[in-house]
């Protein structure tokens, strides 16, 4: 645990000094949960934000973007389900007087159940090596069984008691299962209440004539509310995709975790509308492309898994997690919702508009049913930034801090240095950078020995370093340092452009999805 700890402490530290994200208004001592992206940050979030529309819309024929509104008419939220159902269930230690979600703390707990299991096979495969049978394991280990049957058993209490709205049975389960203040190890528990997550604010030049409205919690309505209208104007045909990406802002009780779970975050959704009847081979293959993305980046197949729903939001009828290894363990990274008809039902209904779908294939107007794929940029932010960080010993005994960033996310893909600052080197390093310049982003740094320029970019997370030498001046060559392997490489500068294509580009990247 304090190991987990410590490289928390050490990404949040290192995304400040390297200008990837700093507290909110911070010489005003800050704003919890809310935060800034740096100068690196700012680019390294465009970069995942691209990464993530051009293999959505793009790649896909059949799905489109949108940029709908922060603000909506109200009755939108109504209609939703939000303005009712949109509560986390929350529960106060009355010693501690800290405020807790019940679910996050039955499902902390069930967790550290599941990672007793996963260590008893962790064992087992170590001690049988080669020979070991993990399905044969699983299924007859007494103590494994046991903590399996736990983890399983608590869950479906909890969900099925969320869904029955039975709040006592929450605190009831919370009590039995001993579960205490993580902060304080005390037991002494108020009652669940449940809490709504919107924020209000107004519409209007005065008090008497202002009209509430709410900033919206997820981007995910704008699409709906707009459904017609782009498969009109488009001219789409089910099945199809509308994709966005947003603001959204919740008020967030525990918001503990950096920008894991902020008050005002950024969401990438995408609606894909369907037959009634063909969701859930839609949200099968949805799960699966949507992992093979998170894959593509690289940071290690075992840092996912998926978590199937026990407890169902109010829209779905199938629901899972990715969930992402983070320096404090597996937590929810993406959404994938089969949301049925549910919102475009629930629109028709209290707009009085229709919002079907006339399909000329099979000579029927329905209402489309709708899976979603909905992940949080600042999550993925935090996934791609703490899984790239690295310590490492280097052969010489000396060490270095590296940023790993995925070549395509990096905010700058290379950064230019002349070997010295005297004889046209700096000349020749300026002309690289003003000619690469219009396809990458790219830096010139003269400062220092150029082992310590090395080190500042790996920090940085700039993929490749490009100098400039003596024997530039005279065959046109440079030397293009990798920043993972270390090796360095005399190419021609004709080349470089096309070298950076190659190891950089989105087509690069998206080519192997
Ligand atoms: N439209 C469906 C929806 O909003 P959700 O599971 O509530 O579903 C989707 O949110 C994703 O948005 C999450 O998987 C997470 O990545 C991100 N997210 C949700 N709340 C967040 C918060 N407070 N801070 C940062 N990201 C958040």
């Amino acid at each position: 645990m304090a190991k987990q700890e410590d490289t928390f402490k050490k990404v949040i530290s290192h995304a400040k000094e390297y200008g990837y994200i700093f507290g909110s208004s911070e010489i005003y001592d800050g704003l919890s949960a809310v935060y800034d992206y740096g100068q690196n940050g700012a680019e390294l979030k465009k970069n995942i934000r691209e990464y993530w529309w051009k293999s959505m819309v793009q790649m896909h024929q059949n799905i489109v973007g949108l940029d709908a509104s922060i603000f909506m008419h109200p009755t939108t939220w109504k209609a939703s389900g939000h303005v009712d159902a949109f509560n986390d269930p929350l529960i106060d230690n009355k010693d501690s007087k800290k405020r807790y979600r019940a679910d996050v703390l039955i499902e902390d707990h069930a967790e550290k159940i599941l990672q007793k299991a996963n260590k008893e096979i962790a064992k087992a495969k170590k001690r049988f090596g080669d020979t070991f049978n993990e399905e044969e394991f699983v299924t007859t280990n007494p103590r494994v069984i046991k903590y399996l049957a736990e983890n399983k058993a608590i869950l479906a209490r909890m969900g099925s008691s969320l869904e029955k709205e039975d709040l006592a049975d929450v605190k009831l389960l919370i009590e039995e299962l001993g579960i205490s203040d993580p902060d304080t190890g005390s037991k002494n528990w108020t009652d669940v209440r449940q809490f709504n997550l919107m924020f209000g604010t107004k519409l209007g030049a005065s008090a008497e004539t202002a009209t509430d409205l709410y900033l919206r919690p997820e981007t995910a309505q704008g699409i709906f509310v707009n459904f017609l209208n782009v498969q009109k104007t488009g001219r789409m045909k089910v099945p199809f995709g509308i994709a966005q990406t947003g603001k959204a802002f919740r008020n967030e009780i525990v918001a503990r975790q950096f920008i894991f779970r902020m008050r005002e975050f950024e969401q990438m959704e995408m609606q894909f509308f369907v037959r009634p009847g063909e969701e859930m081979k839609s949200y099968e293959y949805w799960k699966e492309t949507r992992l093979k993305w998170h894959l593509s980046l690289g940071l290690g197949e075992e840092n996912y898994r998926f978590h199937d729903h026990d407890k169902l939001a109010h829209y779905a009828n199938a629901a899972a997690d990715i969930e992402f290894n983070f320096p404090f363990g597996f937590k929810e990274l993406e959404g994938i919702h089969s949301r049925t008809d549910f919102d475009l039902k629930a629109h028709e209904e209290f707009s009085g508009k229709k919002l079907k779908y006339y399909d000329n294939e099979i000579s029927e107007s329905y209402t489309p049913y709708v899976v979603e794929t909905s992940v949080g940029l600042d999550r993925m932010f935090l996934a791609v930034f703490s899984k790239s960080l690295k310590e490492e010993k280097l052969e010489d005994g000396s060490s270095r801090t590296v940023l790993k960033l995925p070549a395509v996310l990096a905010p700058t893909k290379a950064a230019i240095f002349p070997l010295v600052k005297k004889d046209g080197l700096p000349e020749l390093a300026k002309e690289i950078v003003a000619d690469l310049k219009f396809d990458f982003n790219v830096l010139y740094d003269e400062k220092d020995a150029v082992g310590k320029r090395y080190r500042r970019q790996d920090a940085n997370g700039t993929p490749f370093c490009i100098t400039v030498d003596h024997e530039s001046l005279e065959t046109k060559t440079v030397t293009i340092r990798d920043r993972d392997t270390m090796e360095q490489e005399r190419v021609a500068i004709a080349d470089l452009g096309r070298i950076l294509e190659e190891k950089t580009s989105f087509k690069t990247w998206l080519a192997k999805l």
